[in-house]
């Protein structure tokens, strides 16, 4: 097969060209939908596609949260309300984006003012938590309640990493026990579980098309 290939130095692009080529050619990224309370209790949510899985001993999920601008007088960077909730709270939940909700998600995404609610604003009902104070989104197939594992600066970004201490599963998905172990959840019953990715831009992408592919070393429990 032949390719042909254009490369480039990492250093031959400057930030704004460096965060668009990795926005769009990083993809499909999922999405964590983060809610967060400040010291007052007000509700905070914002959806961060930079995200992961770190480990599952102790269960950590990750993102990175970049600056949300510069002080025009200071030059210094501002923090998105979600990293300021979490250092001042240490406390956040986790929600998977169905399809249903993918247009309230992006307007949870306006810059609003510290304090102000991207619930009501999108007209999202939250549901409360169990063990932390920030709610998750009804409607949301899975959502995580995490206490602050730790935050780890890399360059411009926060590396916020949750540990989950406690799950809410849409009983659609959770399939209990299966094949010798408890607290299954089936991907494959996407109906229910309908998870939005983020592509580039202004692009997003739903879950329809999957391949089984079997692997010699492992089996498809
Ligand atoms: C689908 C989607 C994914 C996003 N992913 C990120 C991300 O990974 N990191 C980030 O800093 N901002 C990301 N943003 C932008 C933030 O959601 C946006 O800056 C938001 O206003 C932050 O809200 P907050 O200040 O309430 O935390 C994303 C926006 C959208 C629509």
């Amino acid at each position: 097969m032949t390719q042909e290939i254009h490369s480039l130095d990492a250093a031959d692009l400057n930030p704004t060209e460096m965060y668009l080529l990795l926005r769009d050619a990083v993809i499909p990224r999922p999405i964590a939908w983060v809610s967060s309370v400040d010291v007052d209790g007000r509700s905070n949510l914002a959806p961060y596609s930079f995200f992961n899985v770190c480990s599952n001993v102790p269960p950590v999920l990750g993102f990175a949260v970049g600056p949300r601008g510069k002080d025009k007088l200071t030059g210094a960077l501002i923090e998105k309300d979600t990293l300021a909730n979490i250092k001042a709270t240490g406390e956040l939940v986790v929600n998977i984006v169905p399809e249903e909700l993918i247009e309230p998600m992006v307007r949870t995404a306006t810059g609003l003012e510290p304090g102000e609610d991207e619930f009501a604003f999108a007209g999202l009902t939250q549901a409360p938590s169990e063990k932390v104070r920030p709610g998750r989104v009804l409607g949301a197939p899975v959502a995580f309640e995490c206490r602050l594992f730790q935050i780890v600066e890399v360059g411009t970004h926060h590396w916020v990493m949750g540990e989950i201490v406690r799950i809410h599963i849409d009983e659609r998905i959770y399939v209990g026990a299966y094949k010798g172990l408890n607290h299954r959840v089936d991907p494959l019953r996407v109906e229910a579980l309908r998870p939005v990715g983020r592509l580039g831009r202004a692009y997003y992408t739903r879950l329809r098309e999957i391949d089984t592919i079997l692997r010699s070393d492992a089996s498809n429990d």
